[in-house]
């Protein structure tokens, strides 16, 4: 029977995660780049006060989080937009900048969900490749421009690699694409503290998409942003609905940005003690990695899928990722220096 939907959407396959039987309470959990340990009693106690004071029944609305983000990021409230988790960001940004048959620039490998939105708009996808040793692949990028290109994708930093790309680069490739948007994803922004952020004005195509999914510890209760000129933000919430993001997310959100020092710590914990003691372990065994700006590493041991069986089996679990010539390797999380030190030690037995 012939499908009524249109026949790209019908033909291609859908993103789905390994998410099934990640047991907290079993495993330590080093395969989503998520905070490992849970946030604070405020943000808890917060969403309880909410839920208790008898509100589930309204409409959310969304009352001063758009100054509150503006303010953290050092923005205009009419530069931001909250979304439903920074997928949601990256898709309004795609749907509302390219239409079937126009040219994309997505290097990869990179983070799924660039793909599957440019999918869902027909979108031709170039893919110039990430390397180890020389990483955003910025001259393939600006030689891939055409006159038809309508998005570009910069992850800052790449997920799985890790690769943070200089700041000089993204901006002459958002001057060499005035047609293009360029979508810069700083998921990882609170681990990097990479931005272009502040250079929004005068660079009307450059859209920054950000999270409270990593460091601020809240992927469940899905809330993100966009961050771009006030005239692109006028024109993306003609296209994301009024309600789309729920009204706990932005509950959490205000608790969060009230109590930022766990987050503070946690980033300092995991960055300049947990990281480079994984990194020290690794170099010491010889096991190859790519350099990150982020909070996990992408890490080739000789023998990755039999590391990662033994790893589960100690508790541990890791994310295989194969690099662009398929070889096998593993996104590995850093987390506290205890898991880290628990992590190392398996590693030692696997290895
Ligand atoms: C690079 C990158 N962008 C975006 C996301 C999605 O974040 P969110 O939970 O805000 O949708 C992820 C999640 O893993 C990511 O790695």
């Amino acid at each position: 029977m012939s499908s009524v939907l249109k026949p790209h959407i019908a033909r291609m396959s859908a993103y789905v995660p390994p998410l099934e039987g990640r047991d907290p309470q079993r495993f330590t959990l080093l395969d989503f780049n998520e905070r490992t340990v849970p946030v604070s009693e405020p943000i808890k106690r917060a969403l309880i006060d909410f839920i208790s004071g008898d509100r589930l029944q309204m409409y959310p609305s969304y009352s001063d989080i758009g100054q509150r983000l503006a303010d953290y990021c050092g923005l205009a409230a009419g530069q931001v937009m909250i979304t439903n988790g920074s997928d949601q960001g990256i898709d309004l940004i795609i749907r509302a900048a390219a239409a079937s048959g126009d040219h994309a620039i997505i290097p990869g490998p990179s983070f799924a969900i660039y793909r599957q939105c440019a999918a869902v708009q027909d979108l031709r996808i170039s893919e110039p490749r990430y390397s180890r040793d020389r990483g955003f692949p910025t001259a393939a990028v600006l030689a891939a421009i055409t006159a038809q290109t309508r998005l570009i994708v910069i992850a800052n930093p790449n997920n799985p690699s890790g690769t943070l790309v200089p700041r000089e680069d993204i901006l002459a490739i958002a001057a060499a694409a005035p047609q293009a948007a360029v979508l810069v994803d700083e998921c990882y922004f609170e681990y990097s503290r990479e931005t272009v952020a502040d250079q929004l004005d005068g660079h009307n195509n450059l859209f920054v998409t950000r999270t409270f999914s990593k460091t601020w510890g809240l992927p469940s209760i899905r809330f993100g942003y966009v961050l771009s000129a006030a005239e692109n933000i006028r024109a993306l919430l003609n296209v994301r609905g009024p309600y789309d993001v729920n009204q706990l997310a932005v509950v959490a959100a205000r608790a969060a940005l009230d109590n930022p020092d766990y987050t503070r710590d946690y980033v300092r914990e995991v960055m300049l003690e947990a990281k480079p003691l994984l990194e020290r372990y690794l170099h010491d065994a010889g096991i190859e990695y790519w350099p990150s700006g982020a909070n996990y590493l992408w890490v080739f041991p000789p023998d990755a899928a039999a590391v990662n069986e033994r790893l589960m089996q100690r508790g541990i679990l890791v994310r295989p990722k194969a690099d662009a010539d398929g070889k096998p390797g593993l996104r590995v999380t850093v987390g506290t220096v205890a898991q880290t030190e628990q992590l190392i030690d398996a590693l030692k037995a696997a290895s």
